[in-house]
């Protein structure tokens, strides 16, 4: 047992440096076209086997290795029976003649009436195509009915330069149709055919993935999203810097009349921020918690820096997410260390004991309720026999891979956390009981706050969100990186001034409980994000059944949850380092 999963991880391994080794032919090569999924149109998670539906069926199926990303992204490659040999040309070859039976038929049906799609990949070229099309005729008493058509030709057209591939078309003949409609025959006769054709290209092959990056991007969407996203950033930032101006005025009048109280202390007036300075560095109940949360949003936004980093030097393929989860997963399990090193660290700082149970607490607190939700998709994806359920292979990779790579390397992190010798370092020394916190108006208290807080950073990035759901969760193509990280940068920076904000008008209020309310309302942004996942649901796309609804919402979920501890961290540091310096300006006795 031990041994086969050594063996699959070397071949994962394997797998991800040897890909995609040969791309040159001579003339009469086979090269294989690889079947990959077809699935509803409209519902992308949802994906099952070419060969679950009732085709021309391989002799033997031939599966391609594939990298961990790939299988996560629900890719299963079977080898198909197509001869697109390297430069031969075909005019009408029979893939094969078969009998459909009523079972295969039914099994047509579903697919044409839920607009199935199919993708192919030949020489790591991705194409794709309708299996069939659904007509809506008048008969005779002018009443609608429903044609289904199954597509039984597609032509390839087929660029080539000198001994490379670089360019393939699939098309399929509308005239060339079975006709499987309800009420029709139950059982058929179909014959398979296909036609090649090849044509030179003087484009080169590493400028051949070019065309799916601007795929769909025509020029003038480009501009209007270019138009769009500096329209709101600007917008943004300038509030932001009018609002920074405010505090920035409102703190030096502080420091003036702070000043000036102290040498004359006998008409000082006692309210302010000043008078919570025994109680703003007193630490949060539920420490170790807090500290958990902290450590693992700073893992995440190293992560995110990562990510965006590979992103900006071309390592993605739109088309390609196997690249993307592949990323992913790996530089989750070797940021884990941040997450056990700042809790750690954090929790020593702020006098914690419970070293076990803090570092139970970090490694699970994300991947606790990823693993939970990922049990319910697998179950769901496995009732429906889609390749979105990951195969028991996949998973024992991704649990060894957590074993002995993640979890490892949170204790080695916790472990140095909890050695650090750096101390907490509050200007002013805590009272021994908390002062207690005046009556507040309700805009003041948890809830409110953490809506004035998501406002602003998630009208940010709302335009943003329509390209990335319509990419992640539909078939549109992502690819300006640039723009993605400039506004993530901006969401980072109006996060932390926000929070900064409203810590300040709630240390004024001398509400001194700034600890987990800047951390919430720092992450409110997530909340917000997770009630546009329903609006983009519901009203922007035609997202349907039970398995794209469960995969859609459990793993946004967990985005949002990224997102929430992410931008907390941001949003508590950020705090962290304001409130350290306002209170080192003043004396506090
Ligand atoms: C594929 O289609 C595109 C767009 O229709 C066209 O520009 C290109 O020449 C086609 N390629 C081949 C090999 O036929």
């Amino acid at each position: 047992m031990a041994l086969r999963a050594v063996f699959v991880v070397a071949c994962l391994c394997l797998s991800l440096t040897a890909r995609g080794a040969k791309h040159s032919f001579t003339a009469g090569d086979k090269v294989t076209l690889w079947a990959n999924k077809v699935g509803p149109f409209s519902s992308p998670s949802e994906t099952y086997q070419y060969y679950d539906l009732p085709f021309c069926q391989p002799e033997n199926k031939d599966n391609k290795l594939l990298t961990l990303g790939e299988v996560v992204d629900g890719n299963r490659m079977v080898a198909t029976p197509y001869d697109l040999s390297f430069r031969v040309d075909k005019d009408k070859a029979t893939l094969c003649s078969r009998h459909l039976g009523v079972e295969d038929i039914k099994a047509f049906r579903t697919a044409l009436a839920k607009d199935y799609y199919f993708q192919f990949f030949y020489d790591d070229l991705p194409i794709w195509g309708y299996v069939g099309k659904v007509e809506t005729i008048k008969d005779a008493d002018s009443k609608d009915t429903k044609k289904l058509f199954l597509f039984t030709h597609i032509h390839f057209d087929i660029a080539y330069n000198e001994d490379r591939i670089i360019e393939i078309n699939v098309s399929t003949d509308p005239t060339q149709v079975a006709d499987l409609s309800e009420g029709g025959a139950e059982e058929q006769d179909v014959t398979f055919t296909y036609s090649v054709t090849w044509k030179s290209s003087l484009l080169s092959f590493d400028k051949r993935m070019d065309k799916y990056r601007k795929y769909q991007f025509l020029k003038q969407h480009l501009e209007i999203h270019w138009f769009s996203i500096i329209n709101s950033c600007v917008t943004v930032l300038l509030l932001t810097g009018f609002l920074a101006t405010i505090l920035m005025r409102v703190l030096k009048n502080d420091f003036v009349k702070y000043s000036r109280d102290d040498e004359d202390p006998d008409d000082a007036e006692e309210s302010g921020w000043k008078f919570v300075h025994g109680d703003v560095f007193r630490f949060p109940p539920a420490r170790s918690l807090f500290c958990a949360l902290v450590g693992t949003g700073t893992q995440l936004l190293v992560l995110s820096f990562c990510v965006f980093g590979l992103a900006l030097v071309g390592a993605f393929y739109p088309y390609n997410r196997g690249a993307m989860f592949t990323a992913l997963i790996i530089l989750y399990a070797l940021t884990a260390g941040i997450s056990g090193y700042t809790s750690a660290s954090y929790y020593r700082q702020m006098e914690g004991t419970k070293w076990v149970g803090n570092l139970l607490l970090t490694s699970s607190i994300f991947c606790g309720p990823l693993f939970a939700i990922f049990c319910v998709n697998n179950t769901v994806a496995i009732a429906y026999g889609s390749t979105a359920a990951l195969p028991f292979g996949t998973i024992v990779i991704i649990l060894l891979l957590w074993a002995l790579v993640t979890v490892p390397l949170t204790i080695v992190g916790g472990v140095l956390g909890k050695n650090t010798r750096t101390e907490f370092a509050a200007p002013c020394r805590t009272n021994k009981y908390p002062r207690e916190i005046p009556e507040l108006p309700w805009y003041r208290s948890v809830m409110p706050q953490m809506v004035m807080a998501g406002f602003l950073p998630f009208s940010a990035i709302y335009i943003e969100l329509y390209y990335i759901f319509a990419s992640v969760w539909g078939h549109k193509v992502y690819t300006i990186y640039s723009i993605l990280f400039i506004v993530f940068c901006i969401l980072c920076v109006v996060t932390a001034f926000i929070t900064v904000a409203l810590t300040y008008f709630q240390l004024a209020a001398e509400d001194h409980r700034w600890w987990w309310r800047s951390f919430l309302a720092g992450g409110s942004t997530g909340i917000f994000v997770y009630a546009y996942c329903f609006y983009y649901y519901l009203a922007r796309s035609d997202m349907n059944g039970l398995m794209q609804a469960t995969f859609y919402f459990g793993y946004n979920l967990m985005v949002c949850l990224g997102f929430f501890l992410l931008l907390g961290y941001i949003g508590w540091r950020s705090s962290l380092l304001f409130v350290r310096r306002i209170y080192r300006a003043i004396k506090c006795e």
